[in-house]
């Protein structure tokens, strides 16, 4: 383990911003993480935990800390029944990489997440979902070692207090552990998920008319790479924002206003509109300003175009948040974090 000095974060973040850290370390060990955690030259330093940067903005040019990246791997199967399996995975292993690896053993339950970016140890972060399927439904527990102590925890699905887009780490517990593991309950009797629209439709145009999880995962796959920049062409973090979900009063008020907007309802009292479709009506679809840039195909997703500065990310996200909010009266909050 080396702790190097004034390293670019360039390589470390999908939006692919030029920032630079004081101190960077990668840990593939829980005790290499306590051995730099409890370090005394680190100790008072402020420290920022990373996986593969996929959901980060860098808004300083400057982390005058220690970066410490996690690349604790390994998968293991820890129980197995005739329908079912415990799997723990290393926060550090590629969440793709995962999800690919319970296809190949027939594990279902991950299939929909195919090609989500990034590492197993943040999938609970913000309890990672797509196409109709939430982590939050194979989840088991986690095991994250506390910032200050150096000492493990283990968190039931219950204690992560997951919501959409939410746990507890992004809140009540905000900086204060760092996942080391999770575990995944899997089924070897899959139940399909093929009711988010497009998902039926692709696999139609696939000639699919069995389902399996390596058909849905291909599919899921198809429709991200037909939807989503990638982020080694263009800098990127996936949705910038979260989609609102707003009181079903306001939404019907709003749909008098404006009777194309979409809306799905969430609960009885609330209905999930596409932040998207909010954004494009406010003409930012495709607006580029400088370096930065509003996606051409996806407004909810901002862009860099080479050497754009945190800052000037940051900024232009404000722009969108004020104009949806003088428009539609809906208040816009970030997905990606703000380090
Ligand atoms: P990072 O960006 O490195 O970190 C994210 C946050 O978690 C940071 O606050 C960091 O400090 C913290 N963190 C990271 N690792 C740990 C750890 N081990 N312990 C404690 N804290 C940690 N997300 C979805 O939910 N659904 C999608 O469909 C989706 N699509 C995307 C598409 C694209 C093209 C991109 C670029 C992103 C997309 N995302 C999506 C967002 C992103 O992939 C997820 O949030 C992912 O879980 C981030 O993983 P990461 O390892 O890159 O985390
Ligand atoms: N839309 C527009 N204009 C746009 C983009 C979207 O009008 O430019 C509207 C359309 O009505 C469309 C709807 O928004 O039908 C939904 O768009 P899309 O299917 O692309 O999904 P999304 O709501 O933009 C969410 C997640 C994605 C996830 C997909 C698939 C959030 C914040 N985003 O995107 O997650 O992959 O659904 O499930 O919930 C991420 O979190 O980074 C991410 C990419």
């Amino acid at each position: 383990m080396t702790v190097s000095q004034n390293v670019s974060l360039k390589p470390f973040n999908t939006f692919g911003i030029e920032a630079r850290a004081r101190y960077f370390v990668r840990v593939q060990t829980i005790e290499e993480l306590r051995e730099v955690l409890t370090d005394p030259v680190y100790r008072s330093l402020p420290r920022l935990i990373l996986g593969g940067g996929s959901n980060v903005l860098f808004i300083n040019d400057f982390f005058d800390g220690l970066v410490i990246k996690i690349d604790i791997t390994g998968i293991a199967v820890l129980e197995e029944t005739a329908d079912a399996v415990l799997l723990e995975a290393g926060a550090g292993v590629v969440w793709h990489d995962l999800v690919m690896h319970t296809i190949e053993q027939g594990y279902a339950g991950l299939e929909n997440l195919s090609l989500i970016p990034g590492t197993v140890g943040a999938a609970p972060m913000q309890n990672i979902g797509a196409y109709g399927v939430e982590i939050k439904e194979t989840f088991d527990s986690l095991e994250a070692v506390h910032l200050e102590s150096g000492e493990s925890r283990r968190f039931t699905k219950e204690e992560c207090r997951f919501g959409y887009r939410e746990s507890i780490f992004k809140h009540g517990l905000r900086g204060q552990y760092i996942i080391t593991s999770v575990r995944f309950k899997l089924s070897k009797i899959p139940v399909f998920h093929t009711s988010y629209g497009a998902i039926g439709d692709t696999l139609r145009e696939m000639g699919v008319t069995e389902p399996s999880i390596k058909a849905i995962s291909e599919a899921v796959c198809r429709i991200r790479r037909s939807k989503l920049p990638d982020p080694a062409q263009i800098g990127n973090a996936g949705s910038f924002f979260k989609n609102p979900e707003i009181p079903r009063l306001q939404y019907e008020t709003l749909k008098m206003q404006f009777p194309d907007m979409p809306g799905y309802v969430t609960s009885p009292d609330f209905v999930k509109v596409p932040a998207g479709w909010l954004i494009e009506q406010c003409g930012w679809k495709g607006k580029v300003i400088g370096q930065t840039g509003v996606h051409k195909y996806q407004a909810l997703v901002l862009v860099n175009y080479g050497t754009a500065r945190g800052e000037e990310i940051r900024a232009l996200s404000e722009e969108v948040q004020k104009s949806v909010k003088e428009r539609f009266g809906i208040q816009l909050t970030p997905e990606v974090n703000f380090l």
